[in-house]
């Protein structure tokens, strides 16, 4: 019978590159798409980019852009990357969309309308130089557990205890530095308590691994809480209706985002959406996640779902995390690699194979070795796979025009490799990509052990004709495509390849329960090249780099100044302290052997005994301004300036004037109203 299947991946945050992270969830994902399309089911696989946030508008604010071009800038490159690694998304959107607006407003009445939205003043931290509300990573201070300093608002890194942002000790803004204070307002919460026996439900109908089910299981035996839905503007969301100011909370609206791209995706295609998302609906619906968000995904997000009339998932598939070398990923040690830098370096299809080779089902992390993937890439891939077809062309091709034989030699061997079949498709649909990968590389070994066996280089030695010679190499070339057939949901690019060097049409699943006899086939190219470890070296030097650079890059920007040529920001507290006033020039003067300055003597206006206060200044204004021209003028003078010893004399302050020098500068004068010795504040 034919499924119909609704796939996601996990929406990756807009202000960020794709990871290595990131691939091995979207690799997983397409994997699974690519066995069940091959398979002739109706498989749509839909993601698009998580575009809303506090972290999203932090960041466009910081690069000087709006958040819009920040999101449209982020999702050309995310689109990019993931088409290079080949991951064939039906529809790749963004939550920041009219589709997704629309969703999640009618789902927010529909929950308001069953009396599940709750109304709430609470108190919170905010940020009174910003004004706006701070969540806990945008709080930092002292953990009031150990005395680390420097710690986020709600666990310390230090000693791994969690707190409440208030209870740390002298908190700061992430954002400005300011000192936070407490702010009331009203906030908008889901009542998930409601749905506490519906999720016990759902979570044991075969919907998440048992790992899984047991840690949310966990949660459902402690109290739940109501959900905060709510926040304050300046947000970068979607308004809550009939409550300006308020908007959706992020992670309110990124799951609603895979209706949304869904919906996008049957307007292009008259698809009918309510049949994959009516509460009745025979439509299967799996999200592939990370371990990070289970909770959105099995506790907020089928909560939501069935209050608002929806069906909910078949089933949350989860993944642990990718390690490189063992380690987190980490971009000092050069093993935060982005999607591009990879792509720059190494063919995308060997991270494709090397994943799957150690995928399985669970939620364990899955470790990239370097040195492994190198190793295993080249002996199977190289070594194995594309070897029974290389060993094999020639002959086909020299002796017999391309032709296959009628007859192949060994229909037992390729009987074996027909037979794993079912397993391959069991191990594939259940997620047990390692699995499946050991039973084709058995295959591959068995078929390479037969040619080894039959040297058939040494009989072609003797005739390049024989009907041995033939019969030989197309069983060798019929175990290449049945290899291939199972592979291709793992390797579509090598695959499409292969398709032409057999001269066939695409395989698709039922394509390995036959077997080419009589057929011409193409002259055979190298279908992938080995990878070299100098490659993998020079991927981790760029990451390393790009690191450094972006480090290098910060502290600059921290002590000059920025891409518009200003300096860095400087407190209220350092600006107060330059002291600013208006001068009368009472006299001015050449300065001999001075090319650029004049000397100027100025009225800063009377001390407290009535005196004159007056100071010497030189000043390189000599280019534009004759000394006759300035007696008289007010202008504009830092008055605490430290007294300079020049070649000249001392000089007692500093007269101000605009323009970058030459013929272009204008000395600072105040309006005529002013007098000698108003501070300017
Ligand atoms: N925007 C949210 C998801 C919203 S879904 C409605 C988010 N974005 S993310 O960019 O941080 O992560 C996207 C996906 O990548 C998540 O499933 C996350 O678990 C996964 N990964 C991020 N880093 C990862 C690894 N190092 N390893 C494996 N997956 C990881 O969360
Ligand atoms: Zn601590």
């Amino acid at each position: 019978m034919k499924r119909q299947i609704l796939v996601t991946s996990a929406l990756p945050y807009a202000n960020g590159a794709i990871h290595l992270g990131h691939l091995m969830e979207v690799i997983q994902t397409d994997i699974w798409v690519r066995f069940q399309k091959m398979r002739g089911h109706d498989c749509i696989y839909v993601c698009a980019d998580d575009a809303h946030g506090t972290a999203i508008m932090i960041s466009a604010n910081d690069q000087g852009i709006t958040p819009e071009q920040l999101i449209t800038r982020t999702n050309q490159q995310h689109q990019a990357d993931f088409a290079d690694f080949l991951i064939a998304f039906d529809n790749y959107y963004t939550t920041h969309s009219e589709e997704n607006r629309q969703f999640s407003e009618g789902i927010f009445q529909q929950l308001e309308a069953n009396g599940h939205i709750k109304r709430r003043t609470i108190t919170q931290l905010f940020d009174p130089e910003k004004q706006l509300f701070l969540a806990d990573r945008y709080i930092r201070g002292t953990c009031p557990k150990c005395g680390a300093p420097d710690q986020y608002g709600d666990n310390c890194e230090v000693c791994g205890s969690t707190y409440s942002p208030s209870e740390l000790i002298d908190p700061r803004s992430a954002i400005s530095g300011a000192i936070p204070i407490e702010k009331a307002s009203e906030h908008f919460f889901f009542d998930l308590p409601v749905f506490s026996n519906m999720l016990k439900a759902w979570i044991r109908s075969g919907t998440l691994q048992q790992q899984v089910a047991n840690k949310v299981s966990e949660w459902l035996d402690d109290e739940l809480q109501q959900w905060d839905i709510s926040r304050d503007a300046p947000y970068f969301g979607f308004e809550i209706p009939d409550a300006p100011g308020k908007f959706f909370y992020v992670w309110v609206d990124a799951p609603i985002g895979y209706m949304a791209s869904f919906q996008h995706y049957c307007q292009r295609k008259g698809i009918d959406f309510d049949s994959y998302w009516h509460p009745k609906s025979t439509a299967e619906l799996y999200h592939f996640i990370g371990k990070d968000i289970v909770n959105f995904h099995t506790l907020f997000w089928p909560a939501v779902l069935s209050s608002a009339g929806y069906r909910t998932p078949s089933a949350v598939f989860v993944h642990g995390f990718l390690t490189v070398d063992g380690t987190k990923m980490s971009k000092s040690r050069g093993t935060f690699i982005n999607a591009r830098t990879y792509l720059d370096h190494l063919d995308p299809e060997y991270l494709r194979y090397y994943l799957a080779a150690k995928l399985s089902s669970g939620v364990d992390d899955l470790d990239l070795n370097l040195d492994d993937f190198v190793q295993r890439v080249n002996s199977d891939l190289v070594g194995k796979l594309v070897n029974i077809a290389s060993r094999c062309s020639g002959f086909i091709n020299k002796g017999f025009d391309g032709r296959l034989a009628s007859n192949p030699d060994n229909l037992g061997l390729l009987a074996g490799m027909q037979q794993i079949k079912p397993s391959v498709a069991q191990h594939y649909e259940d997620r047990d990509y390692g699995k499946a990968i050991r039973l084709i590389m058995a295959a591959a070994d068995q078929a390479n052990q037969y040619i080894n066996d039959r040297q058939p280089w040494v009989i072609a030695k003797a005739d390049k004709q024989s009907s041995e010679l033939q019969a030989i190499c197309s069983t060798g070339i019929n175990a290449f495509r049945l290899l291939l057939c199972y592979l291709k949901p793992v390797l579509p690019t090598l695959a499409e390849k292969a398709e032409q060097f057999l001269n066939i049409e695409p395989l698709t699943w039922s394509s390995s329960d036959s077997i080419l006899t009589d057929h011409t086939i193409n002259k055979f190219s190298p279908l992938i090249t080995r990878v070299e470890g100098a490659n993998v070296e020079a991927m981790i030097n760029t990451t390393r780099q790009e690191y450094t650079q972006q480090q290098e890059a910060s502290k600059a920007e921290s002590a000059a100044t920025d891409a518009n040529g200003f300096e860095a920001e400087i407190a209220f507290d350092d600006f107060i302290k330059v002291d600013l006033r208006v001068a009368r020039i009472v006299n001015a003067n050449q300065v001999e052997g001075a090319d650029k300055l004049l000397q100027l003597t100025l009225d800063l206006g009377k001390d407290s005994n009535g005196e004159s206060i007056t100071r010497n200044v030189f000043s390189g204004i000599k280019s534009v301004y004759a000394p006759e021209q300035l007696i008289g003028k007010l202008t504009v003078v830092v008055a605490n300036l430290k007294p300079r010893k020049m070649k000249f004399g001392v000089s007692e302050g500093m007269v101000l004037a605009a323009g970058p020098g030459g013929q272009d500068i204008w000395l600072l004068e105040p309006h005529a109203g002013a007098a000698p010795g108003m501070r300017i504040t």
